[in-house]
């Protein structure tokens, strides 16, 4: 054949298993993935959550055992999130304060379990424990109060460090709650506890069975749109990150993962500072749904969207697929 060819064949890299494996620019591993877990109270729980196929709250027993599984398929790092009981929720959220709270059992019994072979991130937030379901303490007229709110989660933050997280991961988007966090942190010397911001956390509405999960979505009158981002801007995301930084966040999140990988890159592009990713409930959901119906493989899935957060920069990801994608990539 002579004539015409094309001067460059990006086919023939792609040809063989071999030639595509040597030529792949993203590994995921599982020391990439965080592994959200729901708490619930009493002792040998699980309960499945309807909107969530396959995810279950544990009592504080079975979260030690999800523990020790994560060790053996070697994810890092467990995000946990209580169920209060409803009869421990107020308007203050003062059940966060509490030091023998759900939270603070399970994070002693993963420590217990597992030392340091593993690392707990915690939430701070106040919705879990709210009776109003809002992030924080609310006016006559709902709104969420920015520095009253603040106040409340450095303790929320020191009562969590004091039981032995190892992360503190800020969810409420109040301003300045990062600054005022590490403060306390310092002064209580928590050092080497870190605090991975949720920088960039937009208002969004994938967020449903999280709230089913963690018993809040029922409560919640009205919305978050005025402390969560608009899911519209970008710029607006780089500030954020620019602040939390600067107040001394150790890393910073996405959230959620799928629609706002554009700003996980340009914050990557943009900072110096791990940057992770929460696929949320309800991507999971949208995953598990698409599944179910054959309009996709579900390993595929799982395996394209996870190597998408890190090809788009993302140093993790925190997603309720971890035990699945480690289970495949342990092979
Ligand atoms: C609480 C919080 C939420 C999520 C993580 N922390 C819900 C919310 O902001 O309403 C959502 C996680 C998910 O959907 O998987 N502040």
């Amino acid at each position: 054949m002579t004539g015409s060819y094309p001067a460059t064949r990006l086919r023939r890299s792609r040809s063989s298993a071999w030639s595509r494996a040597l030529h792949r620019e993203t590994v995921l591993t599982p020391a990439d993935l965080i592994w959200p877990l729901f708490v619930t109270e009493g002792s040998g729980v699980e309960e499945p959550v309807a909107s969530l196929p396959g995810v279950s709250r544990w009592s504080v027993d079975g979260i030690a055992a999800r523990a020790k599984e994560a060790v053996e398929l070697g994810i890092p790092c467990l995000a946990l999130f209580p169920n209060t009981p409803a009869d421990k929720r107020s308007d203050d959220g003062g059940e966060a304060l509490n030091p023998d709270n759900l939270m603070c059992r399970a994070i002693k019994a993963i420590k217990d379990a597992c030392g340091s072979d593993i690392g707990v991130l915690t939430d701070v937030a106040l919705d879990p424990y709210t009776s109003h379901g809002q992030d924080g303490l609310i006016d006559d007229a709902g709104y969420v109060l920015n520095d009253e709110t603040v106040a409340v989660l450095v303790d929320q933050a020191v009562n969590q460090a004091e039981a032995g997280a190892d992360i503190i991961a800020p969810s409420d988007m109040m301003d300045g709650r990062i600054k005022a966090i590490r403060m306390a942190l310092e002064m209580g010397e928590h050092h080497n506890v870190q605090i991975m911001s949720y920088a960039a956390k937009y208002a969004s509405a994938f967020y449903g069975p999280f709230r089913d999960a963690v018993g809040s979505g029922g409560l919640l009158k009205g919305d978050k749109k005025t402390y969560q981002m608009d899911p519209a801007n970008g710029d607006e995301a780089l500030r954020e990150v620019a602040l939390d930084i600067a107040e001394g966040a150790d890393s910073v999140m996405v959230k959620p993962g799928m629609p706002y990988l554009d700003i996980v890159a340009r914050v990557k592009a943009r900072f110096d500072v791990p940057v992770f990713a929460y696929q949320v409930s309800g991507e999971y959901a949208m995953i598990e749904a698409a599944a179910a119906v054959g309009a996709g493989d579900r390993e595929a899935l799982v395996m394209e969207t996870l190597t998408g957060f890190k090809r788009a920069g993302c140093t993790g990801v925190l997603t309720y697929h971890a035990p699945l994608a480690a289970r495949l990539l342990n092979g």
